[in-house]
């Protein structure tokens, strides 16, 4: 096992009618700024909640922070936030919101423009925030990243350093969530614990155990959380899944991945497709390029998670690749570049962007233009 530290600072605050609470956990005598996405949670009821939980509280209000937030749209907030002299930030939504949130809270603690912060990769300092949690699925409730995207440029990019103070998780605000936001989560928590643990072999017996479990859990409760019957005690486990995936848990003291991840966001910055459909397009194609740097990984994910145990090696590996294709197929997500519509012209700019970068990411420091194109060529 590697060294590390292991610190996280967010409160979070779980189950049924868990809104209300928010009067008591907001510190009195702030000046919130409550951001919101298009407007889902006027019509599921999670804008009343909200609203009601903060009478008394001295607050305002922004909306339209898109999928995959724009800089832009941040410009705008922050101008907001100074206009209103706020002291707190509230998030009501998804990853999306929760995110922009983040680089409005260090937006209005920064002198300069915000995209400057997202090239730094990291705040240096941020008003408080907190979040109500609508979409299980990015982990940003509990984590201290975001990706922000810059239309004008069309790039997407993470930067690090804002934790919420408390997040609030009542996993009946998922009951209104279509169909393919649900399937793109799972996506998404799916690979979040296999870019921390689809690695090497022989790090940590409890991590590896620990991302199994979140991966075991997925599996079992995503078609019950795709049926649309509101389960309770389903959707709660999707929930905390979400969050446990990518709240540093399962990543102490071994290697990280997240090649997957950033081939995605080129993806989605140059077609706008959804973050989880990006990923459940390039996860396979990234285990069939590094299939012998990840071989050992790959048969214990392969016997842990599918029950494959027979043949030799390379079948073991072969099943385990298209079994797991076969699970984000059953969640009706695309697993191939060709159906989307994605070919050369889109590979060839992406490994452009990564040679001009000079970027080499992966466990193994080895994932560089040529690698990202001979991945995306794997999922054609
Ligand atoms: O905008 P509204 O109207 O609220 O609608 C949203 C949005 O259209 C809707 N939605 C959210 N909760 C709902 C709901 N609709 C009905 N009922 C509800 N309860 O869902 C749509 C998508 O929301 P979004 O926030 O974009 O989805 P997600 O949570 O998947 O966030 C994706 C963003 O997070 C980034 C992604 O790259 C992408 O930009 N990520 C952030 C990470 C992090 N901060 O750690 C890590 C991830 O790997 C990811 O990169
Ligand atoms: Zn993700």
């Amino acid at each position: 096992m590697n060294n590390f530290i292991y610190y996280n600072p967010t409160r979070l605050v779980f189950g049924k009618g868990t809104i209300a609470r928010l009067s008591k956990l907001i510190p009195a005598g702030k000046r919130i700024l409550v951001t919101f996405g298009g407007g889902s949670v006027r019509k599921n009821g999670v804008y009343d909640q909200v609203t009601k939980a903060l009478e008394g509280h001295e607050r305002f209000e922004f909306w339209g922070i898109e999928p995959n937030p724009s800089v832009e749209t941040v410009r705008e907030a922050v101008a907001l936030g100074r206009e209103k002299q706020v002291d707190f930030l509230l998030a009501v939504g998804g990853g999306s919101v929760i995110d922009g949130t983040k680089l409005i809270a260090a937006g209005l603690c920064y002198e300069g423009d915000p995209w400057e912060i997202v090239l730094k990769g990291q705040a240096s300092a941020q008003l408080p925030f907190a979040t109500v949690l609508t979409l299980p699925a990015t982990g940003s409730e509990m984590n201290s990243g975001a990706v922000i995207s810059r239309h004008e440029t069309r790039e997407k990019r993470a930067f690090y350093g804002t934790y919420p103070q408390f997040s609030i998780l009542d996993p009946e605000v998922t009951y209104s969530l279509p169909k393919r936001q649900i399937a793109c989560g799972l996506a998404d928590t799916f690979v979040h614990v296999l870019e921390q643990y689809l690695t090497t072999t022989g790090q940590s017996r409890v991590m590896g155990r620990w991302a199994e479990g979140i991966l075991h859990t997925v599996v079992e409760v995503a078609p019950r959380a795709l049926s649309g019957e509101h389960d309770y005690d389903t959707m709660s486990d999707y929930m905390l899944s979400a969050t446990l995936a990518l709240n540093d848990m399962i990543r102490m003291g071994v290697t990280q991945d997240w090649a997957t991840h950033m081939i995605g966001h080129e993806l989605t910055a140059l077609h706008g497709l959804t973050h989880g459909a990006t990923l459940a397009i390039v996860a396979c194609g990234t285990m069939r390029v590094l299939r012998d740097q990840k071989h050992g990984k790959l048969l214990q994910f392969g016997e842990r998670i599918w029950g494959i145990a027979d043949g030799t090696e390379e079948e073991r590996i072969d099943r385990t690749i298209a079994r797991t294709e076969e699970f984000f197929r059953s969640l009706g997500l695309s697993t191939r570049l060709s159906q989307e519509g994605i070919g050369e012209a889109t590979i060839a700019e992406i490994e452009r962007r990564f040679n001009a970068e000079g970027v080499a990411y992966g466990e193994a420091g080895n994932v560089t233009g040529a690698v990202a194109r001979r991945i995306l060529e794997a999922c054609l």
